[in-house]
């Protein structure tokens, strides 16, 4: 069978890695790989295909940026004569990006079946841009697979057909777990002058935390008091870089560039790659975040995760790991904060099936279900 695998942006990288090492290892797929371009930054992209040992895209669409229209729009256009070339038998998406939904519309509209990866997840909001990714991609998916028992609940409600339903594990903490013996050996860590579980590590890029000049001002002062107590990194996804740097009233607390982590205050930094910024969380004291995957990756490294969020997609994170999903108040997230430093807890097992083997369990299926076309 042929599969185009499709993705865009960072966070679908580590997802797509271990779905295409599991097809090649499989006789009888033919696997083709597809970069929209989503994300082009050799720190948002480049580095992470070395970091995974993604193979070369075989096709790359280089959309690059645009608003959310022009960059659904662009995939569409641009992969469209891919799939009418290549006539594959699906069409593979991962996460919750444009990237995501804009592959998944162009193929079921030129009639090919679509796997979804990362199915099911809903934070009930439809303001965020994922939401509304989340919503369209499993709509027009044949064939869905999910992470968490709440994904399963979640399609059903929608009136999604069970027998289209796969709950399989989760194919980010494949990623971790394969690539657990290169992170332990990164050196970030050191090369950052930090201590081990002294020091806490933010990330900030959701449009609803870092476009509103004011929202960002006040995370930022609450991490300003945090970081007197617990050191803070900080990678800056290029959105934000801009407003952090305009908010001169933290000078004092905010160091910009690549050299040691300062004793107190916030070390913000360029992003980093996959294996030294999962070797930065696993050495962490607490996490604070907006990110989905970090949730996760938190989840299961055992670390405490504060999400700088009203609500989680992925509620297992709170349920069965070190989730809080505590808002962007600023007297809220200090309190938060002191709590994990004072009350260190113990790590939970892992959710369900987050064992490191989804990937196999999503191509078994696939071949199961092609087998005898
Ligand atoms: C996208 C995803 C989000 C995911 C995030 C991870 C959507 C709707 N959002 O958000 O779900 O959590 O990726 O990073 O798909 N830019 C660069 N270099 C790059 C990429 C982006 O400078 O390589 C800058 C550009 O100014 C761009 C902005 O970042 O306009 C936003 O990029 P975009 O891909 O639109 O959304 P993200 O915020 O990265």
């Amino acid at each position: 069978m042929k599969i185009v695998s499709v993705v865009g942006a960072r966070p679908n990288f580590m997802k797509i890695a271990p779905l295409i090492r599991a097809m090649r290892r499989r006789s009888g797929i033919q696997s083709i790989l597809v970069h929209t371009g989503q994300h082009y930054d050799a720190s948002m992209a480049g580095r992470f295909f070395e970091d995974l040992e993604i193979p070369r895209p075989d096709v790359s669409l280089e959309v690059g940026s645009g608003t959310h229209a022009v960059q659904t729009a662009e995939v569409m256009k641009r992969l469209e004569p891919v799939l009418e070339r290549e006539r594959p038998d699906l069409v593979l998406v991962v996460g919750d990006v444009n990237s995501t939904m804009a592959a998944a519309l162009t193929a079921v509209k030129l009639k090919i079946k679509v796997a979804h990866v990362e199915a099911g997840l809903r934070s009930y909001d439809r303001s965020m841009p994922e939401e509304i990714n989340r919503l369209v991609t499993d709509a027009v998916s044949d064939l869905l697979f999910v992470t968490e028992e709440s994904g399963e609940k979640n399609l059903k409600a929608e009136g999604i057909a069970p027998d289209k339903i796969f709950f399989v594990g989760n194919v980010m903490i494949d990623s971790l777990e394969s690539s657990r013996r290169l992170w332990t050996r990164s050196n970030i860590v050191e090369q950052l002058q930090l201590n081990k579980a002294q020091y806490g590590v933010v990330t900030l890029h959701r449009p609803s935390n870092v476009d509103d000049v004011r929202i960002l001002e006040g995370l930022i002062e609450a991490l300003c008091v945090v970081a007197q107590r617990c050191p803070l990194v900080f990678p800056v996804h290029p959105r934000t870089i801009g407003a952090l740097k305009s908010l001169g009233r933290f000078r004092a607390c905010l160091h910009f560039g690549d050299g040691p982590a300062p004793a107190t205050g916030i070390r913000c930094m360029d992003p980093i790659g996959y294996l030294d910024f999962m070797a930065l969380v696993a050495s962490a004291r607490m996490v604070l975040t907006d990110s989905g995957g970090l949730q996760e990756e938190t989840t299961v490294l055992g670390i405490p995760c504060l999400t700088l969020r009203e609500n989680t997609e992925r509620p297992v994170t709170v349920t069965h790991g070190t989730n809080r999903v505590i808002g962007a108040n600023p007297s809220r997230i200090v309190s938060e904060a002191a709590k994990v430093l004072d009350h260190p807890v113990q790590p939970p097992a892992p959710p369900p099936l987050w064992d490191g083997q989804a990937a196999e369990r999503i191509v078994t299926i696939l071949l199961d279900q092609f087998s005898g076309r």
